[in-house]
């Protein structure tokens, strides 16, 4: 089978482009397991650590053509993860749409005139909810996006249902809570705090909270979310039926959960260099996210969730062989 990534450069995208060369199988249409005899990563840029069982292609989804000479015709499935992520789609707006929605359109109308229909996995967000909402939202929350990319991810959902109703592919979208903890640096995501709180004192570095040690982040680990693709990829076509979206399991942690988690595992001084400095940029943007989901579509799919914070940050130690 041939496996074409986009954003296959990102945090997500190339350490599941690695687990599925690991993994070396995919579940066909059939519903029969086939060797992988090709992973393609296309985005702008990659990783200076490059991995030899990946064919890595240096594009941009809007570049004309760009995508079209990357994607070969016998390609069996595609997973979507490029995009322009939650500030970056705020902060430039036209770069937002032209990515995130027509970029998005790109590669559904190359997926169609593909040799045949292959399956597309697309990264949707909980930032597809948004504003008022219950304290606990479940499958049958209306999405109320109150960001240009949420508005954009749930207008790729939309797009992945038709395209998939009209027969041209066999799409599947999952709604991700906050990866946590993201490796490398703090980035300018509203939701940076989550994975800075955990990582730099794990690094021995001061991390600076921008919210109230109360705050709710819904969240999923790196390595759930790449099971969760790969189990979204494999699942039958009538587990999904005719709604090709699903919010996917995470768990709920606040703010001092965990930090208090941190100090139990890696000890007080390093829960320590946790420092409160208020940002009421990011406190107003966080505050209109949702905190808790019941996810039963997901459950009964078998999706799973880390099973709490503690095993989060564990994993976090382990894949990074961070000294304790
Ligand atoms: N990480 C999270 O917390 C989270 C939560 C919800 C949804 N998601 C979604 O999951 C996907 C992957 O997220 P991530 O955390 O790995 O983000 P990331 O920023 O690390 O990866 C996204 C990749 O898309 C690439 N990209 C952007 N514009 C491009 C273009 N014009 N052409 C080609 N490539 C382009 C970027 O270079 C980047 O490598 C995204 O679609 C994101 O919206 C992530």
């Amino acid at each position: 089978m041939k496996v074409f990534i986009t954003g296959g450069g990102g945090m997500l995208g190339h350490r599941l482009a690695r687990a599925l060369a690991t993994r070396g199988k995919l579940v066909d249409e059939s519903g029969t397991l086939q060797a992988i005899t090709q992973i393609k990563v296309f985005d702008t840029g990659f990783p200076a650590e490059r991995d030899a069982r990946l064919v890595y292609v240096q594009g941009d989804l809007a570049a004309p053509g760009a995508l079209a000479d990357a994607m070969d015709a016998d390609t069996d499935t595609v997973f979507h993860l490029a995009a322009v992520v939650s500030a970056g789609a705020e902060a430039e707006f036209d770069l937002g749409m032209r990515i995130n929605i027509e970029g998005t359109r790109t590669v559904l109308e190359l997926c169609r005139r593909l040799n045949a229909p292959p399956r597309v996995l697309f990264t949707s967000s909980v930032a597809a909810f948004g504003g008022a909402m219950p304290d606990v939202l479940d499958d049958a929350t209306t999405p109320t996006p109150q960001s240009s990319y949420g508005t954009q991810k749930v207008i790729g959902e939309y797009l992945v249902n038709d395209y998939t109703r009209k027969g041209f592919i066999d799409g599947r979208s999952m709604r991700l809570p906050t990866i946590v903890v993201r490796p490398g640096r703090p980035n300018l995501a509203a939701s940076s705090f989550a994975s800075s709180v955990l990582r730099e004192p794990l690094n021995g570095e001061i991390s600076k909270c921008p919210v109230a040690d109360s705050t709710g982040v819904w969240l999923l680990s790196p390595a759930r979310a790449i099971d969760a693709f790969m189990h979204a990829h494999d699942l039958p076509a009538a587990a999904w039926g005719s709604y090709r979206v699903v919010n996917l399991p995470g768990i709920t942690a606040t703010v001092r959960e965990m930090v208090d988690a941190l100090g139990r595992i890696a000890g007080r001084e390093r829960a320590a260099l946790v420092q409160d400095v208020p940002d009421e940029r990011i406190r107003a943007i966080v505050k209109t996210w949702p905190t808790k989901l019941r996810t039963p579509r997901a459950n009964a799919m078998g999706f799973k969730a880390d099973p709490d914070i503690e095993a989060v940050i564990r994993a976090h130690i382990a894949d990074h062989d961070i000294k304790l």
